[in-house]
C-alpha cells in the first residue's frame, strides 16, 4: 500500500474540496493507494496526538461542489515557524520541518501534495530541498501565481463581484450616488478589473496603478454633468492613491505575517469629499464572501483537472513541482520557478486594454 498525504494551507478557496476529491477518485482508479489528510494544512501532522483523517470515496463524495476545505486550513506560522511563546510572554518562533519529516516516515508517507497559494508553496519548496517527495496545487481567488494562466476559485470571486456591482448599481441609479465597492485581491487587481469590466463599473482603482484622486474626481463630476446621475466604483483593496500607501495595519494575532489590508474604500470616500465631489458615496466591503460558497463550475472544472494532475505527477514522481494550467493544457513546473514572483496587472495585461478600451477609468 502506497500513502499520500493531502493538506489545505493558507487561506481557504472555492474549489478546494473539488481538488481534494478528484485526488482521491482518480487514486482509486490505481491499485493500491491510500490518501491521508492533514487537519488545518500541517498542523494536524505536528500535533499530539495527530489529526489525521482518511479520505476514501466515500469521504470525498458530493464534495465538487462544497465550498471551504474539509480539511480545515490556516495561514499562520507552518513547520518551519512553529509559533511558541517565550518566558516573558512575547511570541517567538521554532522550525519543526526535521520533525515533521521524521512523522512522515513513521506513518509510512510516499508523496505530499499540498494544496495552496504563494506562502504554502514556498513551505512545499523548503521541503523538497529537503528531500520530501512533495508536489505542489496552486489556490488563490487572487490569480495572481505566476506560470498558471489561472487558479481556482479566482473566477468564482469575480462572479461574487460582478453579482455585488450590478446589485450596486440599480441603487446607485436609484439614489442617485456614487457607490465604492472594496475586493479582495491583496496587491493584485485581476478580481477588481474583472469585476468592473463584467459589471459596467465607470471607474476601477487596482494597487498596481496608483490613483490620482483629482482625475476620479473630475471623470465622475462629467458623469454627473453629462446627465448620468450615478456611478459604480470598483476599487481592489491593495489600491492606493499616488504617493501614497495601502489602507491597512500589521495584524496582532499570533503567526500571522499578512498585512490585514482594509479602508481602501472608506479612504476614497473621504478623498473624494475632500476634493469636492457633491454627490452622495456609500461603500461596501465585499470581504470574505468572495472566499465562501459553491465554486462556480469553471472552477470546479479547474480544480478537478488540478487534482487529477496532481495525482498523476505522484505517479511520475514529479517531486518538487506544481500544477498548473497554461491554455488549453494541465502542466506542471518547478516550485522554485512558481515562487519567485508574483503575477500582477501590467499596462499591457489585456483586462487594462480591455478596461481602456470601453472607457472604465483607471484613476490615472
Ligand atoms: O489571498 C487571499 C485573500 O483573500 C486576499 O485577497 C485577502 O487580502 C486575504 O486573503 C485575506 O486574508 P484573511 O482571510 O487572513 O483575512
Amino acid at each position: 500500500m502506497k500513502r499520500v498525504l493531502v493538506a489545505t494551507g493558507g487561506g481557504d478557496c472555492p474549489g478546494l474540496n473539488a481538488v481534494i476529491r478528484a485526488i482521491v477518485k482518480r487514486s482509486a482508479r490505481e491499485k493500491d493507494w491510500e490518501i491521508i489528510g492533514s487537519i488545518n494544512s500541517f498542523d494536524g501532522l505536528l500535533k499530539e496526538p495527530t489529526e489525521i483523517v482518511v479520505l476514501d470515496e466515500k469521504a470525498v463524495s458530493g464534495l465538487h461542489f462544497r465550498g471551504g476545505t474539509i480539511l480545515g486550513t490556516t495561514n499562520k506560522g507552518g513547520p518551519f515557524e512553529w509559533p511558541v511563546k517565550n518566558l516573558d510572554g512575547s511570541w517567538g518562533s521554532v522550525d519543526r520541518s526535521e520533525e515533521m519529516m521524521r512523522k512522515l516516515q513513521y506513518m509510512g508517507v510516499d508523496a505530499v501534495i499540498s494544496i495552496g497559494g504563494d506562502g504554502s508553496q514556498r513551505i512545499s519548496q523548503a521541503f523538497h530541498e529537503k528531500g520530501l517527495k512533495i508536489i505542489g496545487v496552486p489556490k488563490t481567488i487572487d490569480n495572481d501565481l505566476p506560470f498558471t494562466d489561472f487558479t481556482f476559485g479566482y473566477q468564482t470571486a469575480v462572479q461574487i463581484a460582478t453579482e455585488a456591482v450590478d446589485k450596486l448599481v440599480t441603487t446607485a441609479a436609484s439614489h442617485n450616488r456614487i457607490l465604492i465597492l472594496e475586493v479582495m485581491g491583496r496587491d493584485a487587481g485581476w478580481i477588481a478589473l474583472s469585476a468592473s469590466i463584467a459589471g459596467g463599473a465607470e471607474v476601477c482603482l487596482i494597487p498596481e496603478i496608483p490613483y490620482d484622486i483629482e482625475k476620479v474626481a473630475s471623470r465622475l463630476e462629467t458623469r454627473f454633468s453629462r446627465g448620468k446621475g450615478f456611478a459604480n466604483i470598483v476599487i481592489s483593496e491593495g489600491a492606493m492613491p499616488k504617493g501614497g500607501v495601502q489602507a491597512g495595519e500589521k495584524s496582532e494575532e499570533v503567526g500571522y505575517h499578512n498585512v490585514r489590508l482594509r479602508g481602501a474604500a472608506a479612504r476614497l470616500e473621504m478623498e473624494l469629499k475632500k476634493a469636492g465631489v457633491v454627490a452622495d458615496i456609500r461603500e461596501t466591503v465585499l470581504g470574505h464572501l468572495q472566499r465562501g460558497g459553491i465554486p462556480v463550475a469553471n472552477d470546479r472544472i479547474l480544480a478537478t483537472q488540478f487534482g487529477v494532475k496532481a495525482f498523476e505527477m505522484v505517479l511520475e514522481e514529479r517531486f518538487g513541482e506544481m500544477v498548473a494550467y497554461r491554455h488549453p493544457n494541465i502542466i506542471s513546473i518547478p516550485l522554485i520557478d512558481a515562487i519567485q514572483k508574483n503575477k500582477f496587472v501590467t499596462e499591457n495585461s489585456n483586462l487594462v486594454k480591455t478596461a481602456r478600451g470601453i472607457g472604465i477609468s483607471l484613476g490615472d
